[in-house]
């Protein structure tokens, strides 16, 4: 689905240059559920940011679903993204002015679909991150699991091919981050490709793949192993902080 050849990119400050990502190689594939874990700075963000075309690049070739994107003009991969992705954020970026069913409900107004059909479509997203019963409701009378759960809404509203989340957890207890976390597996195994940046490397065994990025580069890439995986799922479920220590461990030797 994603193909990195060598890409670049930097950020020119007053004095200095600051190499964000550094002549990075990597293949995503269709179906895959991708975590990428690494230090603050290692360019993560940066990483999700170019994935999903919200940023562009210095160098080096990048293709997605066979579009050559270093090569698009901005309205060109504003359209792709428009078709294909499906971003949350670790703050949320919900429009405080607006109902929770009016943020969903947005990105469908830009694809220009019927307002019943809209209605539909809300309704069953709405239940599927059990938030019907505060549709109503701005954004800033939610507590921050509701607003992670209106916002991955949004980002799911349009049933994208590709689904990019910084830190969707990062705000989150333990609870809502379960909770988020299972949404996420869920929608990976109903099709959606996924990349997503976490700092939590018990989440990882959500996914199928994890790699590790430092000053720019990918260090390590490994799949997440199947058993490693139904074993652990259980366990977490469980939620004493002395297995999820335990799964921490297995999880780091297993999957780097
Ligand atoms: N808009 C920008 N202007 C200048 N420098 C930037 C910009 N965005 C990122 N950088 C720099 O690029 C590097 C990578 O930043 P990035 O935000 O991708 O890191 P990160 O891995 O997401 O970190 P964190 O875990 O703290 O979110 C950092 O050194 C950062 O200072
Ligand atoms: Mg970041």
């Amino acid at each position: 689905m994603i193909k990195f050849n060598q890409i670049s990119r930097s950020f020119i400050g007053d004095e200095v240059e600051t190499v964000a990502i550094d002549q990075m190689n990597l293949t995503i594939n269709e179906g895959e559920f991708l975590s990428i874990l690494g230090p603050s700075g290692c360019c993560k963000s940066t990483l999700l940011n170019v994935l999903g075309m919200l940023d562009s690049i210095d160098s080096g070739e990048f293709s997605f679903l066979e579009n050559p994107v270093d090569k698009y003009s901005e309205q060109q991969r504003a359209r792709l993204r428009k078709q294909h992705i499906g971003f949350i954020f670790q703050n949320f970026n919900l429009i405080d002015e607006l109902t929770v069913e009016q943020n969903i409900e947005l990105p469908l107004y830009y694809h220009n679909v019927a307002k019943a059909e809209r209605k539909r479509l809300v309704d069953a997203v709405l239940k599927r991150v059990d938030i019907s019963h505060r549709r109503k409701h701005l954004p800033a009378k939610l507590s921050g699991g509701q607003q992670q759960r209106v916002a991955i809404a949004r980002a799911i509203v349009t049933n994208p091919d590709l689904i990019l989340a910084d830190e969707p957890t990062g705000n989150l207890d333990s609870k809502n981050s379960t909770q988020v976390m299972e949404l996420l597996q869920q929608l990976n195994q109903e099709g959606a490709t996924i990349v997503m940046v976490t700092h939590a490397p018990e989440h990882i065994i959500y996914g199928t793949r994890v790699i590790e990025l430092l000053d720019g580069k990918v260090v390590n890439d490994q799949l997440v192993k199947e058993k490693l995986n139904d074993k652990t799922s259980q366990i977490v479920d469980a939620g004493s902080t002395e297995v999820v220590n335990t799964i921490k461990a297995v999880a780091e030797v297993t999957c780097g």
